[in-house]
């Protein structure tokens, strides 16, 4: 196990009515908050509304910025950023999924900074200070509720870039696993995808003794492939969608990530997917880590074993490392389908050819993933075998 230090600050409260505690959380945002949302869903269910009550009755100002995409564009941001200072706001409370989020993250660095928020995306700048943030999640997926970073798209030059530090990470988190009841089974589905993936970034390592971590993420994402057809079958499972909302963000508050050395390959391959195709970024997952697992799956074969035989249950005897692994992959791949989810790049409604373009972005900053290090010319072959499926 390697070194590490841990930092997770943010307040879980967690259940029924859990976002009731908006009354007692509201201070820690300050005096003036962005209210912060995206394109109506919290509007539809009628948690804007309660929000708003909770606010007023927790006699804090407030202002608010709806309209965010998926996929949260810099524009918004740089409106956010312009709004905060013009009403002296001083904290932000995101409601609703990753988008909202990541954008009321984007908005948190850019006020207190003199140059362009865009900056701390391209890496020219080191976040030193952040207004608080406070999330109501709508949404279990990117678990940027628990997380250090914030993933924001220029649509100008279809470049989605993240940028990340502990200063983002939420002061406070209200789960309510019903408020994900309303989630259209894509996005339920989505969401399932993308944690399972935040899990095995970590999982695909080449770090040794590392079990406790290990049987972890293992048991998270059995938790997830339990859970999620569940979920789809009946929205209102509380227990499901229970079970689904604190595997997202555990999968991604790194509680399952210490210590060991990270991959990270499959998602930025997918963010120039998201940021060419403008694809859900979960979607995209779907389609690019079966194909990753493919193509890299002989580098640390043990590794895939012990995913075969702990995950998928696959019936394994010595010698026969490929076949388990291989094995694996196709259940990983058709669970993925059982979700309704897409498995090829045709399924995901890509049929031209931007491969290139695409690896040169995801390969900026030089090679990718720590479980094999890709270059440009392996994220193109990645490219190929997710076209196929
Ligand atoms: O905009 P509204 O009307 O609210 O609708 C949203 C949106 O259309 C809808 N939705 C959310 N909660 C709902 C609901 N619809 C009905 N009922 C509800 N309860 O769902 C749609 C998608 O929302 P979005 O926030 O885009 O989804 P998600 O949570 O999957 O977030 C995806 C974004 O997070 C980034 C992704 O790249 C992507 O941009 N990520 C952020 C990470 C982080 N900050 O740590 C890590 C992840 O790897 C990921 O990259
Ligand atoms: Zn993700």
């Amino acid at each position: 196990m390697l070194n590490f230090e841990f930092v997770s600050p943010t307040r879980f409260i967690f259940g029924r009515d859990a976002e009731k505690a908006l009354v007692d959380q509201a201070k820690t945002l300050g005096t003036k908050i962005l209210l912060h949302y995206g394109g109506g869903s919290i509007k539809k269910s009628g948690l804007y509304d309660r929000v708003k009550t909770s606010l007023k009755e927790a006699g804090v100002d407030f202002t608010e910025l709806g309209g965010v995409k998926p996929n949260p564009a810099l524009s918004t941001v740089r409106e956010g950023i312009e709004l905060c200072r013009a009403e002296g706001v001083t904290g932000i409370l995101a409601v609703g999924g990753g988008s909202v989020i990541d954008s009321g993250k984007g908005i948190a660095v850019g006020v207190p900074y003199e140059g362009d928020v865009w900056d701390f995306y391209t890496r020219k700048a080191v976040i030193e200070q952040a207004l608080p943030i406070g999330v109501i999640l709508t949404l279990p997926a990117a678990g940027s509720e628990g997380s250090d970073g914030s993933v924001v798209t220029d649509m100008d030059t279809q470049s989605k870039f993240d940028c990340g530090s502990d200063l983002i990470r939420p002061k406070f988190a209200l789960l309510n696993p019903e408020l994900s009841y309303t989630l259209p089974p894509y996005q339920t589905a989505v969401g399932a995808v993308d944690m399972i993936s935040h899990v095995m970034e970590r999982y695909f390592t080449n770090t040794e003794a590392v079990d406790v971590t290990d049987r972890l993420c293992e048991s998270v994402i059995r938790s997830v492939i339990k859970a999620a057809p569940k979920a789809l079958a009946d929205p209102e499972d509380y227990e499901a969608r229970a079970a689904i909302m604190w595997a997202g963000t555990i999968a991604h508050n790194n509680i399952l990530g210490v210590g060991r050395e990270h991959d990270w390959a499959s998602h930025n391959i997918e963010h120039e997917l998201s940021a060419q195709y403008d694809v859900a970024h979960g979607a995209g997952l779907a389609v690019v880590f079966p194909a990753w697992m493919t193509y890299v799956h002989e580098t640390n074969i043990q590794r895939f074993v012990q995913f075969a035989v702990r995950v998928w249950d696959v019936d394994y005897t010595a010698g026969e490392e490929k076949a388990a692994a291989l094995e694996a992959i196709l259940r990983h791949k058709e669970f993925y389908r059982s979700l309704g989810m897409p498995t090829s790049l045709k399924e995901l409604g890509i049929t031209d050819d931007r491969y290139d373009i695409m690896a040169e972005k995801a390969t900026r900053n030089g090679s990718l993933g720590g479980f094999r290090k890709l270059d440009k010319n392996d994220v193109i072959a990645i490219y190929k075998l997710a076209a196929k499926g």
